[in-house]
């Protein structure tokens, strides 16, 4: 029987440093290495397993299971990368899941209520949850404008002087906007940077979703939602209704509205 190694953890996700656990325990000269995960995590334990098992799938005698009846069973120290990463440092996750947890927003959640105000994570869940609707409604994909919608206002929480930090050194030319337009353009380097996000209908229609300057229709379904989301104090359905109908309508009627209010308020 070859010698079997069992690596145990919430595997919440898999992290890099756990692989490379493994692969130590490889050259150790175990001939078999069997992740065990945990019952609880915020993921369910069949959807960590089946990561565990796309980041494995490349190796040899690898192989997920149970630690009952093994005796060699190692926990390699892996929480606080785990938590990092649900929190959006998906650089630290195993190579060969790092794609699946931005494209299916698997911590989207945690890293909304890690990086935003209560209201500002309402907001987002909302717009999120009314861009997914019109997208499927334009036969559109809706988890890609789902995630747009949960994503889309990342760093708005954060003080002037991180958004100016980024724009200093990926887009100086838009510190001319004002403050609060910032954080539109510098959501998009965060989420490259941390997430690994490389979706470039998703970093657009984010990238434009303040100034309404988007070309796509997903840019103009974020814009749309951003506006009239469940948590906005003003009566948004005839908005909502001629959006469902006609996008483009939808969407110069919105603009309109908001130009009218900036005006009104003396921004504009
Ligand atoms: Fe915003
Ligand atoms: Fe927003």
């Amino acid at each position: 029987m070859r010698k079997t190694a069992v690596l145990t953890g919430t595997f919440d996700p898999l992290t890099a440093s756990e692989l490379a656990c493994a692969a130590r325990l490889r050259r150790q000269g175990y001939g078999l290495i069997i992740f065990a995960a945990a019952e609880e995590g915020v993921l369910p334990k069949e959807k960590r397993e089946e990561l565990i098992w796309q980041a494995i799938r490349p190796f040899d005698r690898y192989a997920i299971g149970s630690a009952e009846g093994f005796t060699e069973v190692f926990h390699p120290e892996g929480e606080e990368d785990e938590a990092a990463i649900r929190k959006g440092d998906f650089y630290l996750a195993a190579p060969g899941i790092r794609g699946t947890l931005v494209r299916e927003g698997l911590y989207a959640e945690q890293i909304l209520s890690t990086w935003c105000k209560p209201a500002r994570a309402a907001h987002a869940r909302g717009v999120a949850k009314l861009a997914k609707e019109l997208a499927e409604c334009h036969g559109l994909d809706g988890q890609q404008a789902w995630l747009a919608g949960m994503l889309h206002d990342v760093t708005k929480n954060r003080d002037d002087a991180f958004n100016r930090h980024i724009l200093e050194i990926y887009d100086p030319d838009k510190l001319t906007y004002d403050a609060k337009v910032w954080h539109s353009f510098t959501a998009p380097v965060w989420l490259k940077q941390h997430l690994g996000l490389s979706d470039p209908d998703i970093l657009e229609a984010i990238y434009c979703h303040t100034l309404g300057d988007g070309r796509t229709r997903l840019d103009q379904i974020l814009y749309i939602a951003d506006k009239c989301d469940e948590t906005r104090p003003w009566p948004t359905e005839k908005e909502i209704a001629l959006s469902r109908k006609d996008l483009q309508a939808g969407f110069r009627l919105v603009k309109q509205e908001e130009e009218e209010d900036l005006r009104k308020r003396g921004v504009k």
